[in-house]
């Protein structure tokens, strides 16, 4: 992790001639107090390496319809195995979520189907609410009377200020957060050997 890919775009070349244009201010400090050692700060330290690496997890023996939580990067990630039932599930819910496709950027573009995964039967996110940064609670019960009854089908409830978002991370309208729960880079090595932090192209 940390390698930057630049591409040919517009907007990296714009990047590019400003890391250039900030490259020369500080190469003219460096001359004039040629004596600090700046260079070292350019190398991330050995810990900082570990809070950014991946983390790998087999999920095999995950049960059906159970979460687990990993830690990447400090924050946790839910993943939970989703049957034929869940998924049908966020089918009835799409009338109800603020953004049903997930058009505004809360996954990798690799992440394009409405279950906001790589494979339909595991679903992967950050487990931090996006009003305020809480932890949503996993809520799995269908029709629990106290997160809407019969148009419950199963989520995650923010205990903070109530959001709730369905079991693809959707955020449902009229709640606090504004966006459907983020979705991290990640991919897998054979059937279940999750990875967390490396995009399926790198892990390939
Ligand atoms: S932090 Fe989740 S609803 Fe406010």
């Amino acid at each position: 992790m940390g390698e930057i890919l630049m591409s040919e775009d517009g907007v990296n070349a714009g990047r590019r001639k400003f890391l250039t244009a900030a490259t020369s201010v500080v190469g003219a400090v460096g001359a004039v107090g040629a004596a600090v050692p700046f260079v070292g700060s350019w190398n991330p330290s050995a810990k900082a390496k570990a809070a950014g690496a991946p983390v790998k997890a087999n999920i095999a023996n995950l049960e059906p319809g159970q979460m687990v939580t990993l830690e990447w990067r400090g924050k946790p990630v839910y993943v939970v195995r989703r049957t034929p039932e869940i998924l049908a599930g966020i089918d009835k819910v799409d009338g109800l979520v603020r953004d049903p496709e997930s058009a505004e950027p809360q996954q990798p573009e690799y992440i394009t189907d409405k279950y906001r995964s790589l494979k339909d039967e595991f679903l992967v996110l950050l487990g931090v609410c996006t009003h305020l940064g809480c932890a949503p609670m996993f809520r799995p019960e269908v029709g629990a009377t106290d997160l809407g009854g019969a148009n419950w089908q199963g989520g995650f409830f923010c205990p903070c200020h109530g959001s709730k978002f369905d079991l693809a991370g959707r955020v449902y309208k009229g709640v606090p957060a504004p966006l459907n729960l983020e979705v991290p880079p990640y991919s897998y090595e054979g059937d279940a050997l999750l990875t967390v932090g490396i995009d399926p192209e790198q892990g390939a």
